[in-house]
Order: C-alpha cells, then structure tokens, then sequence
C-alpha cells in the first residue's frame, strides 16, 4: 500500500493575463513530482477571475494537459491548429521544441472549471517536433469497475481499457475517479511510478490519511492505492509517471536541462527564429 507522504494545500495564484486559479504543483512550496512540474485547477462562476486568459506564449520542452470539467477555452498556435476545449475533453500538448499559443476562457453564463497539468519531456525528446492529441469527451471511456465508482479513463490502464491518449514519454496514467458515500475504489500502480492523488470534491481516507476537498496527496513507495469515500462521496485525479531523473532548469513555461539551454531559448524568442526556425512546423 502506497502511503500519503505530503499533503498539500493548494495555492491561489494569479497567471496568465490575470486568471486566478489554486496551484499545488509548481508553487514556491512545492516544486515538482518528477515528471510532474506544475498542477493548475482553475474554476470559478465569476467570469472576470478567467476571461482575460493566457495570451500568446511560449512553450518548449514539455506537454501540457488541458482537462476541462466545465465550461469552454478557445485555443490557436503557431502551427495554425485552432479549436475550442469544452466540458469534458482533453487536449495533451506535446510542445516539444517551440510552440506558441493561446488559450482563451469564454463566458457561458456559469461555471469554468478544469485543470491544466505539465509533463516534462526527457532531454532526448525536448526538441522534437510539436505534438497535439486532442480528445473529445465522447472518446473517453467512463468505467464502473466497482458499486459507486466512475472511473473516467484519460491515459493508462485500467483493467482491459487503455485511455486515448497515448505513445506519452513518461507512460503515464491520468484518470478522475468519482466514488459515492461509502463505497471503495482500488487501483495498482506501476511500483517505481510517481503518483499523486487530487481530491477536488467531497471527502474520504486516501491510502490511510482522511481529507476533503481541496488537497494535493503525495503518494509514497509501493503498488496499491486505496479510497474509501466519506459521507459526501469524493472525486479526485489520480495521476502517475515514471520519474526522469534528469536536470530541471524552468524559466516559466520553458522548462529545459541546463541554464544555457534556457539562454538559447530566449535569445531565440528575442531575435524572432524560435517561431520561424522551428514554430511554424519545419525546421529551417
Ligand atoms: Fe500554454
């Protein structure tokens, strides 16, 4: 049994042109879980906390992973893709070398809420070519492996079903597990993953350590994780991969091995070839 090795609160931050959201990976308190370097929930039913967006910005060696729970985000890059993110759809962002986007909130009239999670890339694949895997909510399986539990499969395995999003660096697995009040839910992690859990309803014990909503588990050594939700019900991501083990050097959303690497980045971005060399889809 895994145990919960950290709890984190998540913490309110400002980002992009102004949107306010909870950040548990990636704060001035915790760092990274390697490949993990940044956990964003953003959520609000206050359009002027997420309309202003992200604006135009650069990416370069890592994925992003949009998962919208509500609401829709209107997003365009410099590969000329364009599309729009709604309720329950994902889009795994590979960024690889050079990317350049925007990711715009819309107001519905109600509720915005999801999350935004990066996946480091190993020094290998950092300068590879872009890559988009953008999934419909129709093409994610929901799964009843247990009484009172949903299991929305996004990457990884579960049972017989593997999750749409797939050929990621890091294998790894990325669900959002609903359990009703007193039901169980257990699952077996690859033992030498990283692996945290993210309650972001509700309540219960998680490996052991009773909580509620909002909190950020780090999740110890060992294979199995176990949940047993509370009076409320409870629903949480649960999300792992297999660590790198290799330098961080971050610089925003540029996340490199080596400061020089940074260097490079950024006098390309100042002189205009990170977007002409290598954004617009083939290296020059
Ligand atoms: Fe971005």
């Amino acid at each position: 049994m895994r145990e919960v090795v950290e709890i984190i609160e998540p913490q309110w931050v400002i980002e992009g042109a102004g949107v306010r959201l909870r950040r548990s990976i990636g704060s001035s308190s915790f760092d990274h879980l390697d490949p993990f370097l940044l956990l964003d929930h953003f959520g609000s039913t206050e359009p002027a906390d997420y309309l202003r967006g992200f604006p135009m910005h650069p990416h370069r060696g890592i994925e992003t992973v949009t998962y919208m729970l509500a609401g829709l985000v209107r997003h365009k890059d410099s590969l000329g893709n364009k599309g729009e993110i709604t309720s329950g759809d994902v889009q795994w962002m590979t960024a690889g070398r050079a990317i350049l986007h925007e990711e715009m909130p819309e107001d519905l009239g109600g509720q915005m809420e999801g999350f935004q999670l990066w996946v480091n890339l190993p020094a290998k694949l950092k300068m590879n070519p872009p890559r988009y895997q953008e999934i419909k909510a129709g093409k994610i399986p929901w799964l009843n492996p247990e009484k009172g539990v949903a299991v929305r499969l996004i990457a990884g395995k579960y049972a017989n079903t593997t999750g749409p999003v797939t050929e990621i660096a890091v294998e790894p697995l990325y669900m959002d597990v609903a359990v009703d009040s007193g039901n169980s839910f257990t699952y077996q992690l690859t033992e030498n993953h990283n692996a945290f859990l993210y309650v972001f309803r509700g309540e219960g014990e998680f490996c052991g350590v009773r909580t509620q909503a909002t909190k950020l588990l780090v999740l110890g050594k060992g294979d199995s994780v176990s949940v047993k939700a509370g009076l409320l019900g409870t629903r949480f991501l649960l999300v792992a991969g297999k660590p790198l083990e290799e330098p961080i050097v971050r610089y925003g959303p540029i996340v490199m091995n080596t400061v020089e690497e940074i260097k490079q980045t950024l006098r390309e971005i100042r002189d205009g070839t990170f977007i002409q060399r290598y954004a617009c889809g083939v290296e020059k």
